[in-house]
């Protein structure tokens, strides 16, 4: 994922702006950076790996010249970061540059289309191919803005785009689907980028573009239309009075609230992974002897949910192992016929690495799941897919959950349908049901988050919290509580439902909160009487449940309604989101700061 910025100025340079602008938006990568401008009828472009300030040390980024440019920071998805990667992307000609955000979904039949008809690709990315189309279609004779419209309407996926040419100097045309994608006006320029503190501290009037739209800004300002009709869209600017430090949380007052807003995002990026990352992962479990999934934290409750996933769906039975003690605990066992699944949002954490390292030593195949592609993990695996959720800034990994469970799924869906061990029907139900996701969880979080608020305020000052789930759900329990605990330092226990009986019970009193995560699928009824069990010991119930399930309803003390319908092994997705929301509200009632929790680092380089 990436930061896009174009700018066109009445006079001056616009390379210094751009990177400024860049700076503003490095949160949402690093691994690459690039500037192109137009002056005296040429591009020119400086681009390079690595992060701004070095590639500035290395090119100086502000001594490009021309008053029209355009600028990208890179989270690589497609090709690993490196300098031919970085954006902007040009065509045969250099007649056109091109920076984008979001990921090509069709780009490989594009590619193999525009290398028959003889254009060369220099990059491995799903861009490049814009630029080619574009180049296409000048070629045509269309103007900039009928090139970009026709060459977006070939894409399959998501992107904002944002596109220079020689052939028309004064233009920026840009476009947008699904990807953000805002306006800038100012009385002495005009911008686009990914989001509005790009260009916050030189205009506060800001125009956001809609999915399907296309503006082509010039001197004279900017000018909106559909892609589908090319109908005129008048849109007035608003006036945006976010402060500086409100702009890069994008108006939420902590990194963790936006990005647990930004799931159904990041859950709709997970479902356009590439196929043959999956097949290719896919081939390898099958003919594993035994899978082991490795990691530490939220990465490891995702390893665990998925681990039930693997069983139900492919009848693989799978490992999942905290990180820190797979050396110990199976280092010795492991062997050529061992698959090493590991997990890990930074791709960095030291204990996954050396739980790698062991693998790879004892001649195990090794494959990964990660955000950061560049990442050790990327370079050590034997095969790796992204997570697809962009930069993750608050400590507490949210996103995180969510999209490795989305892409774990897929995988276990895909190795199902291989082993033929589920209907077709089923499969394609569940496939249905995962692209509902992004829908069910963006609604979930529209509904249910003003009362979940109230719930804080109404537990904050107990001393300490249960969280039981019972099959999969024991790992929504159990990434609940690592949430509650790491950022709103409350004392938290979770187990299996089932194990409380078997010694956690003792602790129950009066008034004890006891959250339960309880779905409507073949646990419902046990954890029921583990429900009874806590009450009857004056346990206060939290439960979050399927909407409309009477039973539980009439036993809880407070319950939060997640929508009908989901299958059991989609259930985590959704029913973590309230333990989320908790968790913050929680610190946030108790005055902590839940982007920088005490003694804690994002990412853990130390054993
Ligand atoms: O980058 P990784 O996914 O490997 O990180 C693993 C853990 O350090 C991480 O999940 C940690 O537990 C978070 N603070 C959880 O919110």
């Amino acid at each position: 994922m990436c930061g896009i910025f174009g700018c066109i100025l009445k006079s001056g340079n616009a390379a210094p702006i751009i990177h400024k602008a860049l700076k503003r938006l490095e949160y949402r990568g690093y691994d690459s950076v690039g500037e192109a401008t137009i002056y005296e009828g040429k591009l020119l472009v400086k681009k390079d790996k690595g992060k701004i300030d070095e590639v500035h040390a290395a090119h100086n980024l502000d001594d490009l010249p021309g008053r029209i440019g355009l600028g990208h920071t890179r989270w690589a998805t497609h090709g690993g970061p490196s300098e031919t990667n970085a954006h902007p992307h040009g065509d045969c000609e250099t007649q056109v540059m091109v920076v984008h955000n979001g990921i090509i979904e069709n780009f490989l039949e594009l590619k193999n289309e525009l290398e028959e008809m003889g254009h060369v690709f220099k990059s491995k990315t799903d861009t490049e191919v814009i630029s080619h189309i574009v180049e296409e279609e000048l070629k045509e004779g269309c103007s900039l803005a009928d090139a970009v419209r026709n060459a977006v309407e070939k894409l399959d996926g998501s992107y904002a785009i944002a596109v220079i040419s020689n052939k028309e100097p004064d233009k920026i045309v840009c476009a947008r689907k699904e990807s953000p994608l805002v306006i800038g006006v100012a009385n002495d320029a005009v911008y686009c980028a990914s989001d509005i503190p790009a260009f916050l501290p030189l205009t506060n009037t800001a125009v956001i573009v809609e999915d399907g739209e296309l503006v082509v800004l010039d001197d004279k300002g900017y000018e909106v239309r559909k892609i589908s009709d090319r109908i005129l869209v008048s849109r007035e600017p608003t006036i945006i009075d976010w402060s500086p430090e409100m702009a890069e949380k994008q108006g939420y007052p902590h990194y963790m609230l936006k990005e647990i807003h930004e799931q159904p995002l990041c859950l709709r990026n997970t479902l356009r992974l590439q196929e043959q990352y999956l097949d290719l992962m896919t081939t390898f479990l099958d003919r594993a002897g035994e899978v082991f999934l490795v990691a530490c934290g939220t990465s490891y409750h995702a390893c665990l949910a998925a681990s039930y996933i693997f069983s139900k769906l492919a009848m693989l039975a799978t490992h999942p192992i905290i990180a820190s003690e797979f050396v110990e605990q199976h280092g010795r066992a492991i062997n050529i016929d061992s698959v090493l699944l590991a997990v890990s949002q930074s791709g960095e954490t030291a204990d996954t690495l050396e739980a790698v390292q062991c693998a790879r030593e004892r001649a195990a195949t090794v494959l990964g799941l990660t955000n950061v592609i560049g990442s050790t993990l990327t370079r050590v695996a034997r095969a790796y897919v992204c997570q697809q959720s962009r930069p993750e800034i608050g400590v507490a990994a949210t996103k995180t959950f969510t999209s490795q469970l989305s892409v774990l799924s897929q995988l276990a869906l895909r190795l199902a349908k291989k082993r033929g061990k589920v209907s077709h029907v089923e499969i394609e139900q569940l496939e249905e049901k995962l692209q509902q996701i992004p829908d069910i969880v963006e609604r979930l979080l529209e509904a249910q988050e003003g009362q979940i608020k109230k719930l804080a305020r109404k537990y904050r000052d107990k001393k300490c919290f249960f969280f039981l789930g019972r099959g999969i759900s024991s790992s929504s329990a159990l990434e609940g509580r690592l949430k509650l605990l790491e950022i709103a330092y409350a004392p938290a226990i979770a187990f299996p439902a089932g194990e409380s009986k078997h010694g956690p019970i003792s602790l129950i009193e009066p008034g004890f909160p006891v959250i339960f995560v309880c779905p409507r699928d073949g646990t419902h009824k046990t954890i029921r009487s583990n429900i009874m069990e806590m009450k009857a010991r004056g346990a206060s119930i939290i439960a979050v449940i399927e909407e409309g399930d009477e039973a539980i309803k009439g036993m809880a003390d407070d319950y939060v309604e997640i929508p009908k319908g989901l299958p059991e092994v989609l259930s985590p997705i959704p029913y973590v989101i309230p333990l989320q929301l908790f968790a913050y509200y929680m610190a946030t009632e108790r005055g902590c700061d839940p982007d920088q929790p005490r003694n804690l680092a994002k990412s853990v380089t130390v054993k």
